[in-house]
């Protein structure tokens, strides 16, 4: 049995982390500021859920500001994620709260672990590549973000670098690609549009819907992020991908075809700082890690719609769709 302090452990893939770690018999401290990108009871239930385990300990707390080391404290790893997520809002003047919770609070939970000798597997994100030079991706094709988020989580990564040159930080970067699932976040698609399938609201297509993703399902991210902190190699980035790129508009016949409903489309441009095309080369995550996907789109669309379902009128009520 080990013990790891889990950042973000509110959240959607954090709380998916926190549960499986439990199941596995490990000890979880759990911390997360139940930020306001989105509705804080959304949080609050991903972490009821997570904390029905039994075995996690929780402290809200803000890591671009509380002291850390109590929170370090007797853990044998952390799991860094904790951010600001979101592609498209990052622009104006939000950028300062990603500044602050995805480049202070990383450069702080760095600092904190390389004081206590600790590894940190973290959150970057597939964002820092941009429009790629050449698909699928390899983790060493230079990176070029095209959005104010891609650019903070790739200086997340940057920053890992330097406390590694410089007070031997032990630590190994994700980039996951567009990760689904039950308890997705409210601004992303899958949760948008299983809701429009579901409950007959509207989905706003942005772009002409040829767009694609590598959408990874978020079992198999937590199954990466697990073995990371095992098997991953210090100072190394992974791509975190479910090797199955495909369109939003290929997802939305999916979600029609699974769900027996038609989706209502409403056609909007697209949105500034989001990338045409994204798949991940998981050659390396394969080789050294030993990690490779395992659910498909459709079987991880089922368990979404299942969840989606699952929802009571008072959830839904307080999940802002479209601002
Ligand atoms: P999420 O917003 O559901 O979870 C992040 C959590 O971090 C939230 O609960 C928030 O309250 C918390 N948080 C933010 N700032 C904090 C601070 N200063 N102190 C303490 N807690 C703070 O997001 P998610 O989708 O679960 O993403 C988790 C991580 O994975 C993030 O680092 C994100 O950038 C990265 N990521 C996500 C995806 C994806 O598809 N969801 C893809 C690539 C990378
Ligand atoms: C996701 C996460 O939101 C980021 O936190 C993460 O860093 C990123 O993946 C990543 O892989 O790095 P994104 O790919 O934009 O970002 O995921 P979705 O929000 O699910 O969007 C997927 C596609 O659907 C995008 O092209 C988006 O424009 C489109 N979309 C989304 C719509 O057409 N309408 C919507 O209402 C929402």
């Amino acid at each position: 049995m080990s013990s790891y302090l889990v950042t973000g452990a509110a959240g959607f893939i954090g709380s998916h982390l926190s549960a499986e770690l439990q199941r596995r018999g490990d000890q979880v401290r759990g911390v997360d500021a139940f930020t306001d990108y989105y509705a804080r009871s959304l949080k609050y239930e991903n972490l009821a859920w997570a904390q029905s385990l039994g075995r996690l300990e929780f402290f809200e707390a803000d890591l671009a500001s509380v002291p850390l080391e109590s929170l370090l404290e007797g853990v044998d790893g952390v799991f860094h994620l904790a951010a600001q997520p979101g592609v498209r809002p990052s622009w104006g003047n939000e950028f300062e709260i990603y500044l602050r919770d995805n480049l202070l609070a990383s450069q702080r939970v760095f600092g904190a672990a390389a004081a206590s000798h600790l590894r940190v597997v973290y959150a970057s994100s597939s964002s820092i590549y941009g429009d790629a030079e050449r698909y699928p991706t390899r983790e060493e094709l230079p990176p070029r973000p095209i959005s104010p988020y891609g650019i903070t989580k790739l200086g997340c990564e940057h920053l890992a670098r330097s406390f590694a040159c410089a007070r031997r930080l032990d630590a190994v970067g994700l980039r996951y690609f567009t990760v689904f699932g039950a308890r997705q976040r409210p601004d992303m698609a899958f949760t948008r549009l299983a809701r429009a399938a579901v409950h007959g609201e509207p989905f706003e297509l942005l772009g002409d819907g040829e767009q694609s993703r590598d959408f990874t399902y978020v079992g198999d991210a937590v199954a990466a992020t697990i073995a990371a902190m095992e098997w991953g190699r210090s100072g190394v980035n992974y791509n975190v991908g479910g090797g199955a790129e495909t369109t939003v508009n290929r997802v939305i016949e999916l979600i029609e075809e699974l769900s027996g409903n038609t989706i209502a489309i409403r056609r909007r441009a697209r949105a500034a700082g989001d990338v045409r095309r994204t798949a991940s080369d998981t050659s390396r995550i394969r080789r050294e890690v030993g990690w490779s996907p395992q659910t498909s789109i459709r079987d991880g669309l089922v368990e979404q719609l299942e969840w989606t379902r699952s929802l009571t009128p008072q959830v839904l009520t307080q999940i802002t769709v479209y601002a």
